[in-house]
């Protein structure tokens, strides 16, 4: 087969030099076989920044690699996202790239695809409870939560400050398969000073279930927050706060101004994501910390599966033991998450294009 295979050998590009690239390649054949080969992509919602440019990215990486595109974002609505996939199968997508909202409400649907041999990548999210996911590219989701985690341990130095220090913590989603790595991997690091009383989670708070955020909603956070501080804290301060997204960190952040934290008290607030709004903050002293998932080398990534398989290869993965979905393991490729702070936000996400420095205001 002549697949088009500039993609692999050219190796990563950043989104800049894709979508320079996109249109002047948007006619070359993905296939190889005389039509385009059909990719559909499934995002879960345009309210936060990273998965608009998960889908920019992936449209002009498939587009330069001369795929025909279908690109749906669901409103982080459920039924929204099956019916948008349904769609997709009915118009014969060859390859189907799915950031699921519930990572259990698509077996329908794509048990559908697979009768019509589409291949199905889960993107950045795990799709439970099927057979019919060939392959999982994400970043080190149990290594998101440990830089989290760990930014709090180093920020406090709890290993020679007495404490006892405030904690609060917050999860995402409980319908996001994610969700549950990240809190693993920053409680691992957490737990040891919780245990020992250096850490104190003063509401009492600590299961995953009683910490989880529908949806990932920074309001829902915001409305957690206000109610652990008129419920659980006095004249005590809360030192630190593990929130596990951005848009949750803000929420949290609104939060304790509402009480009346001033900048200098305000604890050490985690996030994920590299938000603008939230590097802002990050500049202004309002959060502390973030992990950066460059969205550049997550479309990359998957585009370069799409390639190998559509070439008959496989496909580079680096782990086949971690992401069992209950049916099975799916072979996964996991990227580097990078902690990013007021020291190297410059470096990580300015220096490398991700963030214009025009939109932060230095
Ligand atoms: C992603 C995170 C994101 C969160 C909320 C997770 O599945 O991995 O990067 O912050 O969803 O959108």
């Amino acid at each position: 087969m002549n697949v088009n295979r500039r993609h692999l050998l050219t190796g990563s590009v950043g989104a800049a030099a894709v979508a320079l690239t996109a249109s002047a390649c948007a006619s070359e054949d993905g296939g190889g076989d005389g039509e385009a080969k059909k990719v559909g992509i499934a995002m879960p919602t345009k309210t936060s920044e990273r998965w608009i440019a998960d889908g920019d990215n992936l449209k002009a990486a498939f587009q330069d690699e001369g795929y025909e595109v279908t690109l749906q974002y669901a409103n982080d609505e459920v039924d929204t996202q099956v019916s948008q996939i349904e769609t997709m199968v009915s118009q014969g997508q060859d390859i189907l790239v799915v950031a699921a909202i519930n990572n259990e409400a698509l077996n329908g649907v794509l048990a559908q695809a697979k009768e019509q041999d589409t291949t199905v990548i889960a993107y950045d999210r795990l799709i439970l409870g099927t057979d019919d996911v060939d392959y999982y590219a994400t970043f080190d989701n149990y290594q998101v939560g440990v830089l989290q985690g760990g930014y709090i341990v180093t920020a406090l130095d709890l290993e020679n400050a007495e404490g006892p220090f405030n904690i609060e913590l917050f999860a995402g989603s409980l319908d996001d398969n994610n969700t549950k790595y990240f809190f693993n991997g920053a409680m691992d690091q957490l737990n040891p000073y919780i245990d020992e009383g250096k850490l104190v989670v003063v509401s009492g708070q600590t299961d995953l279930q009683q910490v989880a955020t529908e949806r990932w909603d920074g309001a829902t956070a915001q409305a957690r927050m206000d109610d652990i501080l008129s419920t659980h804290y006095g004249s005590e301060k809360v030192d630190a706060v593990l929130a596990p997204y951005d848009g949750i960190s803000r929420g949290i952040i609104a939060s304790l101004e509402g009480a009346g934290y001033t900048l200098e008290e305000l604890p050490v607030v985690t996030g994920q994501d590299a938000e603008v709004e939230s590097i802002q903050y990050i500049i202004d002293g309002r959060q502390s910390a973030t992990v950066f998932k460059d969205t550049r080398q997550l479309a990359d990534t998957t585009v370069d599966m799409v390639i190998a398989l559509v070439n008959g290869e496989e496909p580079e993965v680096n782990d086949t033991e971690t992401y069992d979905n209950g049916v099975k393991v799916v072979p996964s490729m996991l990227l580097d998450p990078v902690s990013v702070d007021i020291e190297n936000y410059q470096e990580i996400v300015v220096d490398s294009g991700y963030i214009d420095a025009s939109s932060l205001d230095q």
